[in-house]
């Protein structure tokens, strides 16, 4: 049994959109359970920042833009020459868009939406997943969906679409990756006070999270990025290698089962 404490002891995670938000958090919960972590990003200094703040015995910083394949191809090569080999990949790097109407959709910013939540994270599946099979790796990847990867109207439209796509891509890969052992699942949090969820929506960071907690079912808890971190070290570890895969891990506190609008009283 794995202690608590150490969960990944031993693991080589590659972590993308690691300078900021929740990946900035999994690296930090990732490096307290033992792994030796890859941190990417395209925010270098905040990257190198956050890797400095932890040690550079247990984590590296890399830039890497997900867009461009050759970086994600590149990023991988550097992570094997340095550790051998990678256990995880949490493939995180997103972007939400604005929150313009579909009747003024600007699609550039579509197109970026989707290479970087859609197309860059099939890169990085694509190259790890080599890695993977190549050294006989019986890996976990875990990729950043959203609640809007399920319903709509709670982002932008290109936002929406691209994180229904990465579910799409996310039981895709499941089903051919299982055949190496390597178990591919995803997490779909709810508003999370990042600068992204802020950004989005023109919020202090309260008022993120003075909506997630008025929206959600379940009352009295905080959705922080330190939870989904939680979420995102379950799947990582040895906790879930038994049997899942395929899965998409909601942390959204009901929000996305349960109709608010709609009112039953009891007689
Ligand atoms: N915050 C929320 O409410 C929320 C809810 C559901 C899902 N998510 C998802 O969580 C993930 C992390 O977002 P966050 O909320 O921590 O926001 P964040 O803005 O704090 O972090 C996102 C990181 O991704 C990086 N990034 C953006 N484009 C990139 C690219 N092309 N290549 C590499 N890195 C890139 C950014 O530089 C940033 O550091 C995203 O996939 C987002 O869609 C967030």
């Amino acid at each position: 049994m794995t202690k608590q404490s150490s969960r990944l002891e031993g693991k080589v995670a590659l972590i993308t959109g690691a300078a900021s938000g929740i990946g900035e958090e999994t690296v930090r919960l990732f490096a307290e359970h033992g792994a030796l972590i890859v941190a990417t990003d395209i925010q270098d200094e905040q990257g190198h920042r956050v890797a400095a703040s932890i040690g550079s015995e247990r984590v590296t910083y890399h830039h890497c833009d997900v867009r461009d394949e050759n970086q994600v191809e590149e990023t991988i090569n550097f992570t094997l020459e340095k550790h051998g080999r990678i256990d995880v990949l949490f493939s995180n790097a997103g972007v939400i868009g604005s929150l313009s109407g579909i009747l003024d959709l600007d699609l550039n910013e579509f197109d970026n939406t989707m290479a970087t939540n859609v197309r860059g994270v099939a890169a990085t599946i694509k190259h790890t997943a080599r890695a993977m099979v190549a050294k006989s790796t019986r890996g976990s990847i875990i990729c950043t969906t959203s609640v809007a990867a399920t319903i709509g109207g709670t982002g932008p439209h290109g936002y929406t679409t691209s994180k229904h796509a990465l579910l799409g891509l996310v039981k895709s890969a499941c089903s051919e990756l299982g055949a190496y052992g390597i178990r591919v699942n995803s997490i779909s949090p709810f508003g999370v006070a990042t600068p992204l969820a802020c950004k989005a929506f023109n919020f202090e960071p309260e008022q993120v999270e003075a909506n997630s907690c008025s929206q959600a079912n379940l009352k009295g808890v905080v959705l922080k990025a330190r939870h989904i971190a939680e979420a995102a070290l379950f799947l990582a570890s040895d906790d879930a290698a038994v049997y899942i895969s395929g899965h998409n891990l909601v942390v959204d506190g009901g929000f996305s089962v349960v109709n608010r609008s709609y009112s039953f009283t009891p007689a």
